[in-house]
């Protein structure tokens, strides 16, 4: 345990540089990269407890998309053929080409990419200690409703059948208990079917209509052949000193290994695959992402955040039950908590997203709504007027757009989604059978 703090004290002091840094530079393109930025650049470092007058916490449910993981199998394999690009670039700057500094070009000579296949979206060392420092802060934060002491009758931690998402919930519960209590929490057993932590991979419909649809994916693909993204390429292969102009589709891999490796790779810091964005470029691939994600698991079309009643339900049938766990935290993936956000009704942008119009102030933005270990957190507290709820997005105070305060009447929230949750029938939902998507 001690050995732990230690660790986990540099590792904070060491992440706090590198935090104030990107934090507060907009401009610095690490804060720019979609699902793969680094949670430590959102985190609220500050865990003082949150107490309201004539209040106590008393409950918490808490969804947590999984610490920062590897590529999959199809990004691995993406990652080995970017060895013959990386020496095209060194090559072309041999002679003149191209505009990466030194430093850069010495980083990209170093680069390798080592990793073994069969590990595709293993959880990274880097997002095990994304779940202790998660886990601990809340704890400080909520010390009534997350208490100090296990028992299986005060917390329920669950996941998805996934590694990533089952070893996030192992280390979340490190950074809870002793770590002989944690390693001996028997967890209940994966269901093969959970709708509550991820409704969408078992509805029909949501499959057909929405996530196989062309139509889908219009605006993201228009998108790729827009002017701005060809400007983008051609800026991008010049950077890189190419004789040619870079595909989407390779550039599109810079992005994301710039992503992964700066998430995981707290010591140094950025990806030598960063080299190739500036503060300009990385902007239209960011807005891509979000653009593919508006589209698929946002506003885009209401079946998809309509199915997350299911999940918020659970949410309200564990505050109503007295008897059932205080703390629920349920382990899940990027499409379940954009579902949520949107279901909520947060992060919208004022138009819908399209191809021809990128703003940028859209509310509507992964990099900061979805990054790795994102996480949404609803307290219960217990009040001398009532049942309150207070919500936490990546750790900060948000209020909900039906609710007049941070601290909210729970009675706010039952009554605004008392049809959306009186009509929360999957089959009905989700079934092939049912009408056009609207
Ligand atoms: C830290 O959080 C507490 C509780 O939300 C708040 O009262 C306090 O002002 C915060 N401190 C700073 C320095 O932001
Ligand atoms: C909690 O643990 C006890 C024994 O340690 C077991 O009998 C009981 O079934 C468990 N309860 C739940 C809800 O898992
Ligand atoms: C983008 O570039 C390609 C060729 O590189 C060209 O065929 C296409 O017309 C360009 N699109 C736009 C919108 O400029
Ligand atoms: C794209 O969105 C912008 C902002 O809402 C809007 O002004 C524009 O008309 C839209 N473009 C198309 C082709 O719909």
């Amino acid at each position: 345990m001690k050995v732990l703090f230690i660790s986990l004290f540099l590792a904070l002091s060491y992440y706090d540089d590198i935090h104030v840094t990107a934090l507060f530079n907009p401009s610095d393109i690490r804060n720019h990269l979609s699902s793969r930025t680094p949670y430590r650049f959102r985190s609220n470092k500050n865990d003082t407890r949150i107490r309201y007058p004539d209040c106590k916490d008393s409950k918490i449910w808490m969804i947590i998309r999984h610490g920062t993981r590897l590529p999959n199998s199809k990004d691995i394999t993406a990652a080995q053929s970017l060895i013959d690009l990386r020496d095209e670039i060194l090559l072309q700057h041999t002679s003149g080409k191209g505009q990466l500094t030194k430093e850069q070009l010495k980083r990209l000579e170093d680069w390798t990419s080592d990793i073994d296949v069969d590990h595709g979206k293993y959880l990274t060392t880097e997002g095990q200690f994304e779940m202790i420092d998660l886990a601990d802060r809340m704890q400080n934060r909520f010390p009534h409703a997350i208490k100090q002491k296990y028992s299986n009758k005060t917390f329920l931690f669950r996941y998805t059948g996934t590694q990533r998402a089952q070893q996030s919930a192992r280390y979340f519960t490190t950074g809870l208990f002793e770590k002989k209590v944690a390693q001996e929490i028997i967890f209940p057993p994966v269901k093969e079917v959970d709708l509550v932590l991820r409704f969408y991979k078992h509805c029909d419909r949501w499959q057909k209509q929405v996530k196989k649809n062309p139509e889908t994916y219009k605006e993201s693909q228009l998108y790729i052949k827009s002017q701005e993204m060809n400007e983008t390429l051609e800026s991008l292969s010049e950077r890189l000193g190419l004789t040619r102009v870079i595909s989407f589709e390779t550039a599109n891999t810079l992005y994301k290994f710039c992503g992964y490796e700066t998430s995981w790779d707290a010591q140094h810091k950025t990806s030598a695959w960063c080299a190739a964005f500036d503060e300009e470029t990385i902007l239209p691939f960011e807005y891509y992402h979000d653009l593919k994600k508006y589209w698929k698991d946002g506003y885009g079309y209401e079946l998809s955040y309509q199915q997350a009643c299911i999940s918020i339900k659970h949410m309200f049938d564990s505050f109503r039950n007295d008897a059932g766990p205080r703390a629920t935290f349920l382990f899940t993936h990027s499409g379940t908590i954009l579902k949520i956000l949107t279901y909520l009704g947060l992060y919208k942008p004022e138009f819908p997203l399209n191809s021809t119009y990128r703003d940028e102030d859209r509310k509507w933005r992964i990099s900061d709504i979805d990054t790795f270990a994102a996480n949404l957190a609803i307290v219960l507290y217990k009040c001398k007027e009532g049942d309150h709820v207070l919500a936490l997005h990546q750790e900060d105070i948000i209020r909900l757009p039906m609710c007049s305060e941070d601290l909210c009447p729970l009675k706010t929230l039952e009554e605004h989604f008392k049809d959306s949750l009186n009509n929360c029938d999957f089959n009905e939902m989700c079934s092939l059978e049912r009408g056009d998507v609207k």
